[in-house]
């Protein structure tokens, strides 16, 4: 034990050393009087003041201070602001988790952020204490200014946020997906027949694909082959979240009070920005909610359906507030699962081309199973090396190497360190995914690796994040790419992929930057099948 004389006070102040359960912390308690103090000038005080202030400090800094994990040094007030990388961010994280362990602390301009790089560290915070690792940062540009926020992927965890969860997960889970499973069909078929069309628009036809998946099972809504007006004006949205999710990008996300600054101060063009978006945001989320509603009796509307299955739960007519969560439930699903099924759809005829080994054996297992017939989703248990075809594509580059971030609310201690109320959590499952402990040879394409084993298949599936935020769409999104994979497999032959500059595309393979990370542009050869 420790006494000082604390001035002013006057009383004596024991330093005490307290053990806590993981990490040991100091701190200053006053103790109640105990002995008469002598009497001291006036002056004492003020002039030992900034003493003791400096004492103070260096007790904070140097012993009270919470421990944080480790991570790379930070400079005064910016912290580690330059050595943010500027694009894939998860080779860089990944190099530090090498050297700082899977529990790496950055700080940013104030704000923490703190990247875990292991399942064990994703699952013991994310998984097993959701309750209070279940929130999204605000973005400012994105979410005050635009309203994304408002769509479930970036609302805060509140009850609002629960009451979307509940209405999504009630619908779109376990057997209720199956009454779905013929719309996923026919509408594979569309796609491959579309792609032999037009083998060198294929992406578009996968665009076009995913958008068409969900306007049918979400809305009711069947898309026109070409120029879908829905389709269209989904794609510049997308566009425009991809750019205002951007990190870094929107100086009002580093200094929210810019965004009080009138329309007409120089440097608030983002205002206007913001605005045209945002009527944007609105339309694409309007213009098939109101089809959908508008075309209940109608028979251009495709049964069965989300909106049309909510509506007619309801005994009376719905009232403004479950109208109002019906048609952001339903927008969030446009936007969670549109351009994530074309990067997996276009990673997997850019591995197909890459490896004719798997391609042929996936399409023997077919021809073995189907005998001629296209597939449909209740073979899908008797296609087990497809099944682990769709896994390795998931796994092989995953399409969001940093999944979704989180946010802590509360103070948590974990391994000894304490991490504040407020740090950004992310996962980094690009190298989750690539630990040569579970997936040997993690760069090749190797769909066998998940023959009988369960841990690979269980650490596949953080592709799909964690915890209380885990994929809404992840039982839909499996859906649709195994049939698509399946329906491409039995019907076409994939091969010599070609970069934009028309060389061969080698199989160390670039993705692109960015939350949602696509191959880099390629094309292929497609052409029919002719089975043996
Ligand atoms: C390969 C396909 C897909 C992948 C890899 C994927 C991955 C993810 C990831 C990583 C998250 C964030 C999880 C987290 O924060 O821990 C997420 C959230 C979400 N996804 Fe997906 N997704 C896919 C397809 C879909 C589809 C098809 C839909 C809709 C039909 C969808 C709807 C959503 C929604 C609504 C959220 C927000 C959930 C929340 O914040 O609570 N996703 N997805």
């Amino acid at each position: 034990m420790n006494y000082r004389w604390a001035a002013g006070i006057r009383r004596p102040v024991e330093l005490t050393r307290l053990r806590t359960s993981h990490c040991f912390l100091r701190t200053l308690r006053v103790l109640p009087e105990t002995r008469p103090l002598p009497e001291t000038p006036i002056i004492m005080p003020a002039l030992v003041l900034p003493f003791i202030l400096a004492a103070v400090s260096l007790v904070y800094f140097y012993i009270a201070r919470p421990r944080r994990p480790p991570g790379p040094r930070p400079l005064p007030f910016i912290g580690n602001l330059l050595q943010m990388p500027k694009d894939h961010e998860w080779r860089t994280f990944s190099e530090w988790a090498k050297k700082y362990g899977d529990c790496v602390y950055l700080r940013v301009l104030g704000q923490p952020i703190i990247i875990l790089g292991s399942l064990k560290a994703a699952h013991d915070l994310l998984n097993q204490r959701s309750a209070i690792y279940s929130s999204r940062p605000r973005l400012v540009m994105a979410g005050d200014l635009i309203g994304f926020d408002q769509g479930l992927a970036l609302m805060p965890y509140s009850s609002r946020f629960l009451s979307l969860r509940r209405l999504i997960d009630k619908e779109l889970t376990g057997n209720m997906l199956r009454k779905y499973w013929v719309l996923h069909e026919d509408e594979s078929r569309i796609l491959i027949e579309k792609i032999l069309e037009e083998p060198g628009l294929f992406l578009e036809s996968l665009r076009h694909y995913a958008g068409s998946i969900i306007l049918r099972v979400v809305y009711g809504y069947q898309t026109v082959p070409r120029n879908d007006r829905f389709l269209l004006l989904a794609e510049k949205v997308m566009g425009a979240f991809s750019l205002a999710s951007q990190p870094g990008a929107w100086a009002v996300d580093i200094i929210p009070w810019l965004r009080h600054l009138p329309s007409w101060f120089p440097g608030t063009r983002f205002k206007q920005t913001a605005a045209s978006w945002s009527q944007l945001h609105m339309d694409v989320m309007k213009g098939p909610f109101d089809w959908a509603l508008s075309h209940q009796d109608s028979p251009l509307l495709i049964r069965p359906n989300f909106v049309s299955t909510v509506v007619n739960r309801s005994p009376d007519v719905l009232s403004a507030e479950d109208q109002d969560l019906l048609f952001w439930a339903s927008g969030s699903l446009f936007g969670g699962g549109a351009d994530t099924t074309v990067a997996t759809l276009s990673s997997f005829f850019l591995a197909m081309a890459l490896y004719p080994e798997v391609q042929a054996t996936a399409q023997a297992e077919l021809d073995k199973v189907l005998s001629g017939e296209l597939p449909r989703l209740s073979d899908r248990p008797s296609l087990p090396y497809v099944e682990c075809v769709m896994r390795e594509v998931l796994r092989w580059n995953p399409i969001a190497p940093l999944g979704l971030a989180h946010l802590l609310t509360q103070d948590d201690v974990y391994n000894g360190y304490h991490i504040p109320d407020g740090s950004i959590m992310m996962v980094n499952v690009w190298s989750i995914l690539r630990d040569p402990l579970v997936f040997p040879d993690p760069l090749e394409f190797r769909p066998d690796r998940f023959m009988n084993d369960n841990r690979a298949m269980e650490t596949v599936s953080s592709v799909f994040g964690f915890g209380r935020r885990a994929c809404s769409g992840v039982h839909f999104a499996e859906a649709s790419m195994f049939i698509a994979i399946a329906t491409a497999l039995a019907q076409c032959n994939v091969s010599d992929a070609v970069n934009s500059r028309g060389e061969k595309v080698h199989r160390d393979v670039e993705y692109q930057t960015g939350t949602i990370s696509h191959p880099e542009k390629f094309s292929c050869t497609i052409v029919p099948r002719v089975q043996l």
